[in-house]
């Protein structure tokens, strides 16, 4: 049984695997082609305790072109909330469904309901990590650059953010070069850190964290930023835009430092004039962001298959 609680519960033939398989669907639906009895019969259960549009829509559109049947639940609508426990709640749930896909707060919530679950949990975002965006991020770099090896990676702003950790991590294990700018406070936790260091001997990807962020935009081919205020953290509103603004934002001005033609990207949504200003994210010549969203269901209907096993 498979969990994806983070990118590196995969190994990097698999997600070579899941790439080729989310192009060939990508191909597919292009010509119209979209239903397939991949996970006939199977029920997932999309488990979410915070918004999102992106990866909720193209899970439950992908479920459903897979042939199977979403179903999703708010965290308000299940007995945790009136303090069933997490273990309880998963080996219930294993006995109903084949698979959860959960989007939480607390990354140590999936831990356990991994633990406990007899199906495959898939993490739709914690406050540690983002795969699923990272896979889809790989895979149009790969679809933009023909390759992934070399490509040099700059990410602006919060180092520590889920994105950014997952990033981390995939070019880690991939060999694509990624340079962190951020402020010391927001720099990528010490463990995803070490993990990706070690990964990276083996892949030839090199890891580097700056304070400066014409430093990293200045190599780079693909300048990527997220929100300074993740979804948990908006207490702390003031004080990250504080330090983050104006040096970290990404706009034609700092993108002048670059000395190729970049590309950019953002897992959206984006807050406008904040992380990244307008006339970047709508620059239609350099802006790959809406591509990035289409792939989220390309991909993500590529892991289903990954992850139930099924040969394409
Ligand atoms: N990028 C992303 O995960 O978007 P949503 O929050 O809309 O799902
Ligand atoms: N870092 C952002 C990503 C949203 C897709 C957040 O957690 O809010």
């Amino acid at each position: 049984m498979k969990n994806l609680l983070t990118v590196t519960d995969l190994s990097r033939k698999e997600v070579e695997e899941i790439l080729n398989i989310a192009g060939r669907f990508k191909e597919e639906r292009g010509e119209g082609i979209r239903n397939t009895n991949i996970l006939a019969g199977k029920s997932i259960l999309l488990y979410f305790e915070k918004p999102s549009t992106r990866t909720r829509v193209s899970l439950e559109v992908a479920i459903l072109e897979l042939g199977g049947h979403p179903i999703m639940v708010r965290k308000e609508e299940l007995q945790l909330v009136r303090g069933e426990s997490i273990a309880d709640t998963a080996r219930v749930l294993s006995k109903y469904v084949d698979a959860i896909i959960a989007r939480v707060y607390k990354h140590e919530f999936l831990e356990e309901l991994a633990k406990y679950s007899t199906i495959p949990v898939i993490n739709a975002l914690s406050d540690l990590y983002h795969p699923l965006q990272a896979i889809a991020d790989v895979f149009t770099i790969k679809e933009y650059f023909g390759r992934l090896k070399g490509v040099r990676v700059a990410f602006i702003g919060d180092g520590g953010s889920n994105v950014a950790h997952s990033l981390i991590l995939i070019s880690a294990l991939l060999g694509l070069d990624i340079t962190v700018a951020c402020p010391e406070k927001y720099s990528p936790g010490s463990t995803v850190l070490k993990k990706a260091l070690l990964l990276a001997e083996k892949s030839g990807a090199e890891i580097k964290v700056v304070d400066d962020p014409v430093q990293a935009v200045k190599d780079a081919d693909v300048v990527y930023t997220d929100v300074f205020v993740s979804m948990g953290f908006e207490r702390e509103r003031e004080e990250r835009l504080k330090i983050f603004l104006p040096k970290y934002q990404v706009n034609r001005n700092l993108l002048k430092n670059a000395r190729r033609r970049i590309v950019f990207m953002h897992c959206l949504p984006a807050h406008r004039g904040e992380e990244v200003a307008s006339e970047v994210l709508d620059d239609e010549t350099i802006s790959l962001v809406f591509r990035q969203a289409e792939n989220r269901l390309h991909t993500a209907k590529a892991v289903l298959a990954h992850i139930f096993g099924v040969r394409i």
